[in-house]
């Protein structure tokens, strides 16, 4: 006799989950899309109908201290407090505390200044590819890591020189932001937990400094537009400028690099796509969107909800209660065959609504470097379609163990490099 089927559960500790956790969200999405979980202390929802719809909510707070207080909840707060930053992120804000800060912080990010940022990232882009071909060689087919010795260093070095920080530092900054980013996941030992927060501090105080250096002075860079940032009579107080830094960081490197990353796996999976955008780079504007779609970094987004949010499931409708926290899932919304249709697993560059993904949240916090994210993936993605000739996967890719910035560690390729 076999045994009874077990329940859907959202279960990032799973065999495989990191490696893949499309299929545990195709059995969540069919079976029990709004799930209560007890390891989070929360819910998952995993539908893109839904996910959406939380995102733009206004009844979807992202400030913790809304949540009616459970472990975890009092931990981050503590946490929170404990650090002295008081949790002034605009991520971490709802408004009209978010919309000041996203005010006073956007001029930098929206398209325009974001294009003219191109030869700088150009630039950059191209100095590493140099680099490479001085150490491997060029002509004949090498190995090497791609996240490690291309998407992983980039993003960080671009903002870095978007910022003026100097050449010699910016290692030890590629160090911490991956710190910061493993410590959004919700699961992990205290020991662990504590590290970061001590890495934490180190880049605070490092930032600190830097931004002291630039208070008196009017130079043309974006850190000095942060420093003396004001609109309408409103300006940043020193600890909202620190804490919007911070998350500038953050927010910019790890997912940017992802898309990278996660992209080119994906392209190895599917070599006629590939193909198709190393005939024609007018393809790759929308292929970014379907990379972002088909397996993004971002796997879910946090909100409390302030009022109960009913929802029509398979199993009969369900209640999401005032002051519960709630894990929307945009990787999860991204396969939503009832969104997508039956290619929804497949890579494909010409999809016409790829532009939907909800990789880039929605909503009051929808993602403020979208235009910078999208500008650095595409010159990344020529430069590697340009000068990574005959590329091929050169040995098992292995993903990171984070749960909420899905991304590789290590992604093994073959190339001739020119
Ligand atoms: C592929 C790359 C990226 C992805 C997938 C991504 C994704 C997201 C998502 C899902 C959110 C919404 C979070 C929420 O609703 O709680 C967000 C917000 C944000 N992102 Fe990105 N992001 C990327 C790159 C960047 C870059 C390059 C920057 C800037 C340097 C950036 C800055 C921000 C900021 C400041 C917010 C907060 C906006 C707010 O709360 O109003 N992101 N991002």
């Amino acid at each position: 006799m076999s045994a009874p089927a077990q329940p859907a559960v959202f279960n990032p500790l799973e065999d495989g989950f990191i490696d893949w956790p499309y299929d545990q969200y195709r059995r969540l999405r069919a079976e029990d899309p709004v799930h209560r979980s007890d390891l989070l202390q929360g819910w998952v929802v995993t539908r893109y109908a839904d996910v959406s719809r939380i995102l733009r909510d206004p009844a979807s707070s992202a400030v913790i201290d809304n949540a009616v207080p459970t472990d975890m909840t009092r931990a981050e707060i503590q946490r929170r407090d404990e650090a002295a930053r008081g949790g002034r992120t605009l991520v971490l804000l709802d408004d009209p505390d978010h919309a000041r800060l996203r005010k006073l912080i956007a001029k930098p990010f929206r398209p325009r200044e974001v294009d003219g940022l191109r030869s700088l990232i150009e630039e950059r882009v191209r100095l590493r590819v140099d680099a490479l071909v001085a150490e491997h060689g060029a002509g004949t087919p090498v190995e090497l890591d791609l996240i490690a010795e291309f998407a992983y260093p980039l993003p960080v070095e671009i903002f870095c020189q978007m910022l003026g920080i100097p050449e010699e530092d910016h290692p030890i900054f590629r160090f911490w932001v991956n710190c910061i980013a493993r410590s959004l996941d919700p699961v992990m030992d205290q020991a662990e937990r504590d590290e970061l927060v001590a890495r934490t501090d180190e880049m605070y105080a490092f930032l600190e400094e830097l931004v002291e250096t630039k208070r008196g002075r009017n130079d043309a860079d974006i850190l000095s537009d942060l420093v003396h940032a004001e609109e309408d009579g409103e300006t940043l107080t020193h600890e909202e400028l620190m804490a919007q830094l911070m998350t500038l960081y953050v927010a910019g490197h790890e997912p940017t690099a992802g898309l990278v990353g996660n992209g080119l796996r994906a392209l190895f999976d599917f070599p006629d796509q590939l193909a198709m955008l190393q005939a024609d780079r007018s393809l790759l504007r929308n292929a970014v969107s379907e990379l972002l779609r088909y397996d993004g970094p971002n796997q879910f987004v946090r909100r409390i909800a302030l009022a109960d949010m009913a929802f029509d499931t398979p199993a009969g409708p369900v209640t999401v209660p005032a002051g519960a926290v709630v894990y929307a899932s945009p990787g999860s919304a991204n396969r939503d065959e009832a969104q997508w249709g039956p290619t929804v697993d497949q890579v494909d560059i010409t999809r016409t609504d790829a532009g939907s993904h909800l990789q880039f949240g929605a909503g009051i916090h929808a993602c403020l470097g979208s235009h910078l994210a999208r500008l650095q993936a595409e010159v990344m993605f020529t430069a590697i379609l340009d000068r990574f000739e005959e590329i091929e996967l050169a040995g098992p890719a292995v993903w990171s163990t984070r749960m909420v910035i899905r991304g590789l560690s290590e992604l093994p390729v073959r190339a001739r490099l020119r």
